[in-house]
């Protein structure tokens, strides 16, 4: 059974796939109508989502299956019902999961399932962010082979699979953070150990030096509030500003995986800058999860 559970579980050839069949999908929304006729997708939801709720249920549709939302405010698992007991119903009742959880090992409790599951993120990583992410810069810059991203922030489940995506493609990644906001040392370690190009520094400037790709997310995930006040202060320096944006290449793009918190990790003359491509990269998570929904369930 094949799973998204991490892109670095992934081979450089079964990404490239993805790729190509979301570009696929983009052209022909409705090419492999069928493919999942009379096929459930079940969505647990621990927290909240617009884009990977929404483009879940859509690349579901437009395969011709079903997606139901599950959030854990309704269903038993919020009341205690084990993450086990829920996998081994839905098992017998749909054809794929798709979890967005907190804690990374929920996603193995549910291969229990016997269904392929994928991340919609945990708090770990963010594999269907880094697709679609890689699908953006492929559009914008060509290709991923040879280019260089900047990660600002924090050293956080989208940095980890933007660094996983760095040893499935030939991107180059860099990440900038404050000090002990660094991404988990093993992950790096691991995607060095694959091939990956990754170098991390807690100076901004050395981060965005000349890169084709700037890319930031939250100071304070979901789960992290109570601490966003205290994070505000040690990731100023790591905003993304116009000084800091024009330090990249002269023709970089601006990248955030969405939500933004406008004034905090971007500035606004960014985040809607001529060079920043926030919303062709929210509209690809539609477009690449179709591509992986394709690929297990179909
Ligand atoms: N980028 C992302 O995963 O957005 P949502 O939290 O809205 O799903
Ligand atoms: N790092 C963020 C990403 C949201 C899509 C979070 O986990 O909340």
């Amino acid at each position: 059974m094949k799973h998204m559970i991490s892109l670095i579980d992934w081979s450089a050839d079964e990404v490239a796939e993805a790729l190509r069949l979301a570009g696929e999908f983009k052209e022909k929304p409705l090419s492999k109508r069928g493919a999942l006729d009379g096929k459930v997708l079940g969505m647990i939801f621990e927290k909240s989502s617009t884009r990977t709720r929404v483009s879940f249920e859509v690349a579901t549709l437009r395969l011709g299956g079903h997606a139901l939302f599950l959030s854990t405010r309704d269903i038993q698992l919020g009341r205690g019902e084990t993450i086990a007991d829920t996998a081994r119903v839905l098992g017998r009742m749909c054809n794929g999961i798709m979890a967005r959880v907190f804690e990374h090992e929920k996603l193995a409790a549910l291969t229990a399932s016997g269904l392929p599951v994928i991340n919609g993120l945990s708090d770990l990583l963010h594999p269907c962010q880094a697709l679609a992410d890689a699908l953006t810069i492929i559009e914008h810059k060509g290709s991923l082979e040879g280019r260089t991203l900047a990660y600002l922030g924090d050293g956080n489940n989208v940095a980890h699979s933007l660094i996983n995506l760095g040893a499935r493609s030939g991107l180059a990644v860099r990440v900038g953070t404050p000090e002990r906001y660094g991404p988990d040392p093993a992950i790096v370690a691991a995607a060095r150990e694959a091939g990956a190009d990754v170098t991390v520094t807690h100076d901004p400037v050395e981060a965005v030096q000349g890169v084709d790709v700037v890319y930031t997310d939250t100071w304070a995930s979901m789960g992290q509030e109570a601490e966003a006040q205290a994070r505000a202060q040690v990731f100023a320096p790591f905003r993304i500003d116009e000084a800091l944006f024009a330090k990249a290449a002269p023709d970089a793009i601006f990248m955030h995986c969405l939500p933004a918190h406008r004034g905090d990790e971007v500035t606004d003359a960014v985040i809607e800058h001529e060079r920043s491509v926030v919303f062709d990269e929210a509209e690809n998570r539609l477009h690449t999860e179709q591509a992986v929904l394709f690929m297990l369930m179909a």
